[in-house]
């Protein structure tokens, strides 16, 4: 398996970049004037014209630079063989809850995974007009200025933010005593609804962690990368190589994973939760 260039790896990243711009466009001409919203199957999954008309402006870049890499679109699918040593994994929208109730906080994130290792990320969120950039060893930036994570050291003195997946509903497994555990031990757990854009500010410095589950590829690859560039860390719950696939991902500023590893790891029930109170009112 050889390694891109730094060279290739910079085209990677700047056709990423036309893409997400083009796309972000495409919401902001959506924005507030959506006709109808339709879901998806599960309660609260949905789908607007603005996914649709976004994602078909990427595969149209991606497809005409790159007619032989394999893509995962969240709304068409895998397209191009599953082995192929290229595969960009994108989300036209991410936020797709909040862009349907215009609550400005949503990305297009097109990320590249090169033989199964995020390597390429642009995230842009039209509405701020943030361009979120990274690349396996040339750094992150974010409108093109370095970027860097957090400096906090301490739980008790983060800022994290995380989300709820849509089969929440059905599974026990649902993070809501996660939520509550790290509420309890941090100034604060924010769920923003954009799992992209979360890792993009854990890479600037503006939330120092973040941790999910349910989340597919198109939702984290280029916010890995961003993280991981901007000098953070990315791995599994348990502090483990993260395995893309799992769904279950947690990123920080380095300073505090370990700590935050541990908390997750003895998360306790929700019914128990009386109990950890250290003071009752
Ligand atoms: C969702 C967002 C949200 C996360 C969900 C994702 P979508 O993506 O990233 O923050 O909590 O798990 O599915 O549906 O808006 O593209
Ligand atoms: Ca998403
Ligand atoms: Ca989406």
């Amino acid at each position: 398996m050889s390694s891109p260039t730094p060279e290739q790896l910079q085209t990677f990243l700047d056709i990423a970049t036309e893409a997400a711009l083009a796309a972000g466009a495409v919401l902001q001409t959506y924005y507030g004037n959506l006709e109808s919203i339709e879901e998806k199957g599960r309660p609260g999954d949905l789908l607007t014209a603005a996914d649709k008309a976004a994602e078909a402006v990427i595969l149209e870049i991606l497809h005409r630079h790159f007619p032989n890499h394999a893509i995962l679109a969240e709304e068409s699918g895998q397209l191009g063989e599953q082995e192929n040593k290229y595969l960009w994994a994108i989300d036209p929208l991410d936020g797709t809850t909040n862009f349907a109730h215009q609550y400005p906080f949503f990305s297009a994130s097109i990320g590249l995974l090169i033989d199964g290792i995020p390597q390429v990320g642009a995230i842009f969120d039209p509405f701020h007009n943030e361009l979120f950039r990274a690349a396996k060893g040339l750094g992150a930036t974010r409108n093109r200025r370095t970027i860097k994570v957090s400096q906090t050291t301490e739980l008790s003195k983060s800022l994290l933010v995380t989300g709820f997946a849509y089969d929440r509903r059905q599974t026990n497994d649902n993070n809501y005593a996660e939520f509550c555990h790290l509420t309890h031990l941090t100034q604060g757990v924010r769920r923003s609804g954009s799992a992209s854009l979360d890792l993009a500010h854990v890479a600037c410095g503006r939330l120092d962690g973040y941790w999910e589950r349910g989340l597919s590829p198109w939702d984290i690859t280029a916010g890995i990368v961003l993280v991981e560039e901007a000098g953070g860390k990315v791995t599994a719950y348990n502090g483990s190589p993260l395995q893309i696939k799992s769904g279950r991902i947690l990123a920080t500023n380095g300073l505090i994973h370990n700590s935050l590893s541990t908390e997750l790891m003895q998360v306790h029930p929700l019914s128990d939760w009386g109990k950890h109170l250290t003071t009752n009112v």
